[in-house]
């Protein structure tokens, strides 16, 4: 890959909230908003604001119409065929159990398997594990890793049985970094005749998702990491099994109509959807996802490679530093110090104006695997150039010259 200037390529100017002198390197938990995305959330609330669906006066109609905008802006983003596919959720952790408690309660039946991986976030086994127990009978089998931290799909294979009604996957780990092959993975789910859901917390800020293209049943994410609001996010489902699903939350908008001896639903998405929706979230994530675009996809990956790339030699060049994840990771570096815990390596950054996540990362059945408690994780976006990965090195060095 050729080099690229990182100062020419960092957004950093965009973003209002990170101030000269301060290191963000936690974007895998949360991304920071660019001033475009606040202007329009100031926009819909200070200007435009009104409810959806219902109102019969010009305002709240033009608010309709720029939800829905949203939905498709959603659509074309992840290359669905129909903006129908999309359902607005408060983020991947709301979307996996929609998926789990609809999906899952209508299909699985008792003697059915799931497969996992060794590295997801508790949100993609948590869901999993109480539908296992509502059904019961249900097992989880857990699909491990390569050496360099991959979701091992050799593996996957030989473990896939036609008794897998699903398989859910990471498309890019919080910890590790490592990108997996979706289409591969989803060919492997279908050879057996079970559903794949995708993960794309981390992938859809980093890689993108084509989810035709992968093939796919279902592709989760949510907004914030993705340079947009909190609260809003997104589950696309292929259409057909959208339409099958029964809703799971009831109230306003989900119906098609309500007497007190029976109650028809609305047509997916709406149907997922009861209650007065996140209408200021939506218009945000599309204002996200029109910077990213505008930006490229290509480049902030690239950006973030070569971000990996800087942090990862500089890194390895200091004694007892332990890394973890492949060369190649997305946007994300996990390490360990010997000998010191990752709340002090985090504290000690801290107070070089350096923030790290350190802990689980909601992980905790990775950290049992790589046998520690926690990690240290370093995480990029756009904003971020060769001087936080600077600081970072050079608070590592205090860390160590302080615990000696
Ligand atoms: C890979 C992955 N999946 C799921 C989630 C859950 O996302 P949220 O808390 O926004 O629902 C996260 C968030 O850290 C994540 O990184």
């Amino acid at each position: 890959m050729a080099t690229i200037d990182l100062a020419q390529t960092s957004r950093r100017a965009d973003f209002p909230a990170i101030p000269e002198g301060w290191h963000y390197l936690d974007t895998a938990a949360t991304a920071q908003k660019p001033q475009v995305v606040i202007d329009a959330i100031d926009r819909a609330y200070g200007h435009d604001y009104a409810t959806v669906h219902r109102g019969v006066y010009r305002r709240s109609a033009d608010m309709t119409i720029a939800y829905e905008a949203a939905r498709q802006r959603v659509a074309a983003f992840l290359n669905a065929r129909s903006a129908d596919e999309v359902v607005f959720v408060r983020g991947a952790t709301e979307a996996i159990n929609l998926v789990a408690q609809t999906w899952g309660v209508a299909t699985l039946r008792p003697g059915d398997r799931i497969l996992l991986s060794q590295l997801e976030h508790h949100s993609n086994i948590v869901p999993w594990q109480m539908l296992a127990d509502r059904i019961g009978g249900v097992a989880i089998d857990v699909c491990p890793l390569t050496g360099d931290g991959r979701i091992d799909l050799d593996a996957a294979e030989a473990m896939l049985t036609e008794a897998h009604k699903l398989v859910a996957l990471a498309h890019v780990s919080n910890v590790l970094g490592s990108v997996l092959d979706a289409r591969r993975a989803t060919r492997l789910a279908h050879a057996v005749g079970a559903k794949i859901l995708i993960d794309g917390c981390q992938a859809v800020p980093r890689i993108g998702a084509d989810v035709q293209d992968i093939g796919c049943d279902f592709y989760v994410f949510s907004g914030h990491k993705l340079y947009g609001p909190t609260g809003i996010g997104a589950l696309w489902a292929k259409g057909e099994l959208l339409d099958a699903m029964p809703p799971w939350q009831g109230g306003g908008s989900m119906i098609d109509r309500v007497t007190f001896a029976k109650t028809s639903w609305a047509p997916a998405p709406q149907r997922f959807e009861a209650g007065t929706p996140n209408i200021v979230g939506a218009l945000g994530l599309h204002a996200a996802i029109d910077y990213v675009e505008e930006i490229g996809l290509p480049v902030i990956h690239a950006h973030e490679v070569a971000l990996v790339r800087a942090a990862r030699a500089a890194l390895s060049g200091i004694n007892s530093v332990r890394l973890f994840g492949p060369e190649d990771a997305a946007g994300i570096v996990s390490f360990a110090i010997e000998g010191v815990h990752p709340h002090d390596i985090g504290t000690i950054l801290d107070e070089a104006g350096v923030a790290i996540r350190a802990g689980h990362h909601c992980a905790q059945p990775l950290m049992d695997h790589l046998d520690i408690p926690a990690t240290a994780r370093a995480s990029f976006g756009i904003y971020n150039d060769a001087a936080d990965v600077a600081a970072l090195a050079k608070g590592i060095e205090r860390v160590t010259r302080i615990f000696g």
